[in-house]
Formats: C-alpha cells, structure tokens, sequence
C-alpha cells in the first residue's frame, strides 16, 4: 500500500463522460475533505471533458483506447501498468461506462468503488435514472458500492433516497439525484479508504 506524506491512499479515477463527479472529488480534495489523493485519470473516450477538467486541476491524464487492443485483457493490463506506476491503491469509477475486467478486478481486491444514480438493487445498469422516473416509485437515490464482476452487484458502501417529484421536470429530477451524487462519493471513498486501511493493518499483523 503506498501513502502520500499526509498517509492518504492514492486514488485514480475512471471516466468516460463529462467528469461532473470527478470535479466534485477534486474540490473535495481541495477542501481536506477526501481522505485519498486524486493522482491520476483514466479515460475510455477521447473527447471526455473529464480529460479537460483533470488538467485544469493538474492531475495526470491520459486516454485508453479500447478499441486499439485485442481484448480487454491487453487494455486493462496496458491501464494496470500506469495505475503500478503511478503507486494507485483504490480505483473510483466515475460515470465510466465500461465493464471492469478481471484484470483490474484481480489487482485490485474490494478495491474498485463506483457510483450508481438510482438506489441498489433497485435500477440497475446504464439509465438508472430515467429507469426510475419512468417506473411508478416515488423515489429513488444513489448508491456508492464496491465492484464485483456483475453489473452493479457489489456490496454496498453507502446509500440515501432521493424523492422522484414528477410535479417537475425529469430534467430537475436528474439534477437533483446528481446533487446527491456530489454529496455522498467523497463519504463513500472515505469509507472504503478507512476499509482498505483496516485490511492492510490485518495483514500486517498476521
Ligand atoms: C453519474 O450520474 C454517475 O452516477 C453515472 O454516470 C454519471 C456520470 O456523470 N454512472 P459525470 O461524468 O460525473 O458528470
């Protein structure tokens, strides 16, 4: 386990899309409020904004093209090697739309924290928001949970409700499970940081 010289862990995290989390994160960071150190940003898609916001904030950056390997396999061992070298303890995945292999999930044990916009088990997969809005509940919340190799199955880590209000728009619905979001992931990676800790002290002992 590799910690700074405050003893943080070091996280990287994974984004395909705009980064609205991953900038929530880094003001977190900002504001001694995250208990791990954002060292770096992996991204699955060329034009992710999130590439843009990991360089104003000067975090290491780069793109994975998974479509220039032969399998999963090879692009995840091609991340794997930058994550050793760049001392990475804990993956966040954070709006990355891809399936984590076993590559990643071989390396990095209880390890891989990922953010879902709807209340697992409830709504499952890649529109857990509009799934919620469209079903006939009156809520539905975020949930920050550890990765297995299932599809949003991992144990959960931390949970809360959001109220589907459909007296408003869907749009401020959205707005609002992502309010939530920027809330609650800096509580959840603090959590599975103090778990990763533990489980290091254990071993130790033994
Ligand atoms: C978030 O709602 C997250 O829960 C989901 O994808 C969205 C990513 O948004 N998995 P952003 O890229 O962080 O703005």
């Amino acid at each position: 386990m590799s910690t700074d010289k405050e003893g943080k862990l070091k996280a990287a995290v994974f984004a395909s899309g705009s980064g609205t989390n991953l900038e929530a994160l880094l003001e977190k960071q900002k504001e001694g409020l995250l208990n791990a150190d954002i060292v770096c940003v992996v991204a699955d898609k060329e034009n992710a904004y999130a590439r843009e916001r990991a360089d104003n904030h000067g975090i290491a950056q780069r793109f994975y093209n998974p479509k220039a390997y032969p399998s999963k396999k090879e692009y995840e061992q091609d991340i794997l090697k930058w994550l050793k070298e760049m001392d990475v303890d804990l993956i966040v995945l954070a709006g990355y739309m891809r399936f984590i292999g076993e590559v990643l999930l071989e390396a990095y044990p209880q390890a891989i924290v990922n953010i879902h916009p709807a209340f697992l088990p409830e709504f499952p997969g890649a529109h857990g928001i509009a799934d919620a809005w469209n079903s006939d509940q009156d809520q539905s919340g975020v949930t920050i949970h550890y990765v297995d190799e299932g599809v949003d199955t991992g144990p959960v880590i931390v949970q809360e409700r959001v109220a589907i209000d459909r007296s408003h728009s869907f749009e401020d619905f959205e707005k609002s499970i992502h309010a939530k979001e920027y809330g609650l992931f800096y509580r959840g990676i603090n959590h599975a940081v103090r778990d990763l800790k533990k489980k290091q002290e254990n071993k130790m002992e033994e």
